[in-house]
C-alpha cells in the first residue's frame, strides 16, 4: 500500500526519466513530467505512445488502459508545477551542484510531505540531500536501464533519511511492480559498484592481449552462462559512458579497477564508443570453427577436472601412440616434437610452469588447456585454450579442431594466470564478499541485483560458495601470488566463516 498518489519526474526528456516516466504511469499514478527542454518532453512524449502501443500489441495492455495511461502524463518545464506532487523523482543530469540546486528549488515550492527521489548513479544521496532543506525526506532509488523494462531497483538511505521516507518509497516501487533491493549510500551501489571495475578489467585484458575481445565474450558467456559478454555489454552501454564511469569512481574509491583504462581512452578520442558510433571493441572476428579434427590418444598423471570418468570426449580417443595429438590429463606433461600437438591439461598453474620458463621460446608444440569448472559443479562447455609467444600454429590449430570437432566452445588465451574467465571473474567474487564485510547488503540482495540487473543465471555469492570457498581461496591467491594485484588477494576468513555458519 501506498499514500502517494502524484509523482513527478525531473528530466523526463532524458534516457533514464523517460523510462522512469513510463514506469510510474504504468503504476498507475498521475505523473507529472518535467524537464527544461520542451522539446525533449515531445520526444519523449512520443516515445511513450509507441511503447503503450507495442504493450497493446503484444497483449500486455488493453487500447483503453493505453490511452487512460497516457491521459495521466502531463509534460511542463515549469518547475511550480510539481508543487502538489507526493514523490519526486530526479533523474537528470549527473552533477552534484545541479542535482543540489534542483532540490533547493523544489523545497521551495513543493509541499512539506513531499518525498525527493534521486536516480544518481555515482553521487552520494547524503550529499545530494543536503542541498534540499528536508533531508529526512531525501532517499536512493537507483532504477536500470531501460527503466520501463527492467525490474530492479537499487534503494538507499541518506545518512538522514528517515525510515518512514525509506518505507513510503520503498512501497511506492512495489506498487509499480518493481523489484526494490536494500543498499548503501555508497560510489555504485551494488549494480555498478561491481560492474565499473569488472568491465574495466575486461578493457585492460584485451589491451594486455590476454584474448580479444569475442574471444572474452565467448569464454564468459559459456563458463558463466552470461547472457551477453562483456565486451558487447561494454559496446551497448558506450565506451564515453565506461570513461565517465569511471573518473567518478576512481576519485572516490581510489580503486586501481576503476582508473580508466588507457585503452578506453584512446578508444573514446578515436570515436570507437561502440554500438552507437559504428565500432567499438567488437571487431566480429572469431576463428572458423574446424569441422575436421587430428585424431588424439590421452595420457593420464592423475584425475582430470575437465573430463572426469565416463565424460564423452574419453571415448573418442585412439588407443596406442599413433595419434597425432596427445592429451595429457590431470596435469602431466612429456615434450614430443614428433607430434603436431601435445595438450596438457592445466589446473590452476600456468602452462609455462610445465615448459620451462624461457622468456616465451619455448614449448613450440605444447598447448595448454582447461575446461572450465565451477568447483565440483559439472564442467562447463569451454575450453580455453593457453598458447604462449612461440607456440606453433599448427600445434594450435590441432588442439582448436580436437575440441571444436567435440562440440565445445573454444577459446584461446595467452599463458597468464588465471587464464580469461578466473582472471576476470575472480575480483568481482573478491568484491562481492568484501561487500558482505562492509555490510553493504546481504547475500541474498547481492545475487539478485546481479540476478535481475545484469540477467547473470545466478549471483556472485551463490556460485563462489557453491564452487567452494576454499577453491576461490586457492585460484585466487594463485594468481595474486604471481600478479601482485591486490584485487586477487582472497578475502577475510571471517566473512567464509559468516557464510559457512548460515549455510550449516
Ligand atoms: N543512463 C544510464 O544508464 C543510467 C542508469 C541509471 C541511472 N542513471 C542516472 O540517471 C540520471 C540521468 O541520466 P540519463 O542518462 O538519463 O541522462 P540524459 O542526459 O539522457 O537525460 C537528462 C535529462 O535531464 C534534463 N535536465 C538536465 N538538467 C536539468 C534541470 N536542471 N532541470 C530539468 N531538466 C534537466 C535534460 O534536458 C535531459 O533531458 C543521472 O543521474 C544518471 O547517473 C543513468
Amino acid at each position: 500500500m501506498t499514500d502517494i498518489r502524484k509523482v513527478a519526474i525531473c528530466g523526463a526528456g532524458g534516457t533514464m526519466g523517460a523510462g522512469i516516466a513510463i514506469v510510474a504511469a504504468r503504476g498507475g499514478f498521475e505523473t507529472v513530467c518535467f524537464d527544461m527542454s520542451a522539446e525533449a518532453l515531445a520526444r519523449q512524449r512520443r516515445a511513450a505512445g509507441t511503447f503503450f502501443g507495442t504493450s497493446v500489441e503484444k497483449g500486455r495492455m488493453s487500447a483503453g488502459d493505453r490511452e487512460a495511461t497516457l491521459a495521466r502524463m502531463s509534460d511542463t518545464t515549469d518547475l511550480a508545477d510539481l508543487a502538489e506532487c507526493d514523490l519526486v523523482i530526479e533523474a537528470i543530469f549527473e552533477d552534484l551542484d545541479i542535482k543540489k540546486d534542483l532540490f533547493g528549488k523544489l523545497d521551495r515550492i513543493c509541499k512539506e510531505g513531499t518525498i525527493f527521489a534521486s536516480n544518481t548513479s555515482t553521487l552520494s544521496i547524503t550529499e545530494i540531500a543536503a542541498g534540499s532543506g528536508r533531508a529526512d525526506r531525501v532517499v536512493g532509488m537507483h532504477f536500470c536501464l531501460p527503466a520501463q523494462v527492467m525490474k530492479l531497483i537499487e534503494m538507499s538511505r541518506g545518512l538522514n533519511t528517515s525510515d518512514e521516507t525509506f518505507r513510503a518509497a520503498w512501497a511506492w516501487t512495489e506498487a509499480c511492480g518493481q523489484s526494490p533491493v536494500e543498499t548503501q549510500d555508497k560510489p555504485g551501489f551494488i549494480l555498478n559498484a561491481l560492474l565499473v571495475p569488472f568491465n574495466n578489467d575486461v578493457i585492460r585484458a584485451i589491451e594486455a592481449g590476454l584474448a580479444s575481445a569475442e574471444e572474452i565474450d565467448l569464454a564468459i558467456r559459456s563458463a558463466l552462462g552470461y547472457r551477453m559478454g562483456p565486451c558487447t555489454l561494454l559496446d551497448l552501454i558506450g565506451l564515453d559512458t565506461q570513461l565517465r564511469l569511471g573518473e567518478a569512481f576512481y576519485p572516490i574509491t581510489l580503486d586501481p579497477r576503476a582508473a580508466v583504462p588507457p585503452l578506453c581512452r584512446r578508444m573514446v578520442a578515436a570515436g570507437r564508443l561502440g554500438t552507437k558510433s559504428g565500432g567499438g571493441l567488437l571487431t566480429g572476428r572469431l576463428p572458423e570453427k574446424a569441422v575436421e579434427a587430428p585424431a588424439y590418444s590421452l595420457r593420464s598423471a592423475g584425475e582430470s577436472r575437465s573430463f572426469p570418468a565416463g565424460d564423452p570426449f574419453l571415448a573418442g580417443a585412439r588407443d596406442g601412440d599413433a595419434a597425432e595429438v596427445t592429451i595429457h590429463l590431470g596435469s602431466g606433461f612429456a615434450p614430443d616434437p614428433a607430434k603436431t600437438a601435445v595438450l596438457v591439461e592445466l589446473d590452476t598453474e600456468c602452462l609455462g610452469l610445465h615448459t620451462g620458463e624461457d622468456m616465451g621460446r619455448e614449448g613450440s608444440n605444447a598447448v595448454g588447456f582447461a575446461r572450465y569448472r565451477n568447483g565440483d559443479d559439472p564442467p562447463s562447455n569451454l575450453i580455453e585454450l593457453v598458447r604462449q609467444p612461440a607456440t606453433d600454429p599448427a600445434a594450435l590449430a590441432a588442439a582448436r579442431a580436437v575440441f571444436d570437432c567435440a562440440g565445445f566452445d573454444v577459446v584461446t588465451c595467452a599463458d597468464r594466470p588465471g587464464r580469461i574467465v578466473d582472471r576476470l571473474v575472480r575480483p568481482k567474487y573478491n568484491d562481492a564478499l568484501r561487500f558482505l564485510d562492509d555490510g553493504l547488503a546481504a547475500a541474498e540482495e547481492i545475487d539478485r541485483t546481479c540476478r535481475m540487473g545484469l540477467g547473470y543465471p545466478d549471483g556472485p555469492i551463490e556460485r563462489v560458495t557453491r564452487g567452494g570457498l576454499a577453491r576461490h581461496c586457492e585460484i585466487s591467491n594463485n594468481i595474486f601470488k604471481i600478479t601482485g594485484q591486490t584485487a586477487f588477494a582472497p578475502q577475510r576468513a571471517p566473512t567464509i566463516q559468516k557464510i559457512r555458519a548460515k549455510s550449516e
